[in-house]
């Protein structure tokens, strides 16, 4: 624990971010390569199989997938970066080796690679890194500047950014790494990433597998593999109706983040209803609308159109085919990642959201984030001036202190621009049955009137108790919303709970 904790000053250099960032997403290039990361980290190879396979058909380069499992072996050992490597080559020769090779690396700098190596670790942590652990093991410190930071980020056919976020998929995917997961993550935001696009690449990291999460009551149903040649990324598909009779078919069709179908027209239009997650549907020549659960769309006959998942959520919605006995289908072309981004860009049709949390133990941090996916919002971590002791008793102790005093501990999260939120979700634990006093500083700090705020509360068996009310009393001119209550043991398995709520809530009506 000592050394982990040396390891974390010494090795990174941690740099709070403070404020809010606005938020940008992923690629989809992006999100299979974290993907591809952090099967390869937890070494399950017929799933990085899969994920390698989408990563080639969403446009990574052969090379380019290299270099990151290559680079595996610096935060994951050698063994999973040979088995990810060993999975690559079996899956291009099945593919016929004839994926875009990509760039390959230039030659490295001149001089000893000790040297550029830990020029480049000056430049990644932002300061020299140096340290008591260096001194007693002095030859990982040679390694560290020499091998991973010299030879391998000197590597210059895939940036720092995209190693950056490569690292932190996998060391999201491991367990027994926190200390360095919190520093790469400060590296990651040195080197071009986003809180928001940290939040994806860890929700990636612990749940890579594109197995559905069940967004809605109907079946998800199995991978949509005889229509896959018309959508860019995985969707699944439950048929619900099968009565020759009635001859109205209508199906479940699930998305995976990011995932959309090509532009197509149905000759006998078609219906869809929303039922789970947050989607997108767009005819050509007009805005993309934004699709939460209960929308319903009625496309009319041989409009161009197409529909899919938001970047960052699952989306379910019920497809009713109209006219069965004359209806026919035309696939046209893909929808590019430029004009998917374009149409799903955040804010454009949602009111401008903020999800503003305190965590010490992760539970809150958890739900925010989906939240945050799910509206699509700017997302913002309450951090203190001076931390909370890590020692639960010692907390318990300051908690009820500053409880009892009404203690409001200076925070060094500022929100810059809290002009332009008009919802805000406020997520807590319960601490001694009311809010965590971080969230208390918030409220106070700033003016919520026109404002809507909806608390969202984690507990240890207590429940919601004064968490809300006490919330209302310190910011008495925002209008309240009703909070989701969430055990803090439950939180692990309530993201379809969370997503659907977060996704209702955001456009109700007060
Ligand atoms: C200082 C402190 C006080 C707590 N007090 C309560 C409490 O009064 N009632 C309760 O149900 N849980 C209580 N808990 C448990 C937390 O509310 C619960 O574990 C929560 O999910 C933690 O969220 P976090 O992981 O985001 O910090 C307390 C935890 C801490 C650290």
């Amino acid at each position: 624990m000592k050394w982990s904790i040396a390891i974390l000053s010494l090795l990174l250099c941690l740099v709070h971010a403070e404020g809010v960032e606005t938020m940008n997403h992923l690629t989809v290039k992006e999100q299979k390569l974290a993907a591809i990361a952090a099967y390869a980290a937890n070494g399950d190879l017929p799933e990085l199989k899969k994920a390698l396979a989408a990563g080639l058909d969403a446009g990574l380069t052969v090379n380019g997938i290299k270099e990151i499992l290559v680079q595996a072996y610096a935060y994951c050992g050698f063994p999973r970066s040979l088995n990810a490597l060993g999975t690559f080559m079996a899956l291009e020769h099945e593919r016929g080796n004839k994926d875009p090779e990509g760039k390959l690396p230039g030659p490295l700098p001149a001089g000893k690679s000790i040297d550029f190596g830990a020029a480049n670790q000056t430049k990644l942590c932002g300061a020299p890194v140096k340290g008591a652990l260096f001194e007693f093991a002095p030859a990982i410190d040679e390694y560290l500047k020499a091998h991973l930071f010299g030879d391998i980020f000197a590597r210059d056919n895939v940036d720092w950014r995209t190693r950056e976020l490569a690292t932190i998929a996998m060391l999201g995917a491991m367990t027994g790494v926190k200390p360095q997961l919190e520093a790469h993550i400060s590296i990651g935001k040195r080197n071009g990433l986003s809180d928001a696009e940290i939040g994806e690449i860890l929700a990636i990291a612990q749940a890579p597998a594109a197995v559905p999460p069940k967004t809605s009551a109907f079946p998800v149903g199995r991978e949509n593999t005889a229509y896959a040649k018309y959508f860019t990324g995985k969707s699944y598909l439950a048929p619900l109706t099968g009565d020759k009779r009635l001859n109205t078919p209508v199906f479940n069709v699930t998305f995976e983040p990011g995932c959309r179908n090509n532009w197509h027209k149905h000759t006998g239009g078609q219906m869809l209803i929303a039922v789970g997650g947050v989607g997108y549907y767009q005819e050509r020549g007009q805005k993309a609308r934004r699709l939460v659960p209960g929308d319903v769309v009625e496309i009319p006959p041989d409009a161009e159109h197409w529909h899919g998942a938001a970047p960052n959520s699952w989306f379910s919605h019920l497809a009713v085919e109209c006219n069965p006995q004359t209806n026919q289908n035309t696939w046209l072309e893909p929808v590019s990642d430029a004009d998917y981004l374009a149409a799903t860009r955040p804010g454009v049709l949602s009111p401008k959201v903020l999800v503003v949390y305190f965590s010490w133990s992760g539970n809150t941090r958890q739900v925010a984030g989906w939240i945050r996916e799910t509206v699509q919002g700017d997302l913002a971590e309450l951090k203190v001036v001076t931390p909370y002791p890590a020692n639960y008793r010692s907390v318990v102790a300051q908690a009820r202190r500053e409880i009892n005093d009404g203690v409001k501990p200076p925070l060094s999260t500022r929100i810059e621009d809290m002009a332009k939120y008009d919802t805000i979700f406020v997520g807590t634990p319960n601490w001694c049955s009311t809010m965590a006093p971080p969230v208390a500083t918030f409220l106070t700090g700033y003016d919520f009137s026109g404002k809507t705020l909806i608390p969202f509360v984690t507990h240890g068996g207590g429940g919601e108790a004064a968490c809300a009310s006490d919330m209302k009393k310190l910011a008495p001119k925002a209008t309240f919303r009703k909070a989701l209550v969430i055990r803090g043991n439950d939180v692990a398995k309530s993201k379809a709970e969370v997503i659907e709520w977060a996704a209702k809530i955001v456009h109700a009506n007060p």
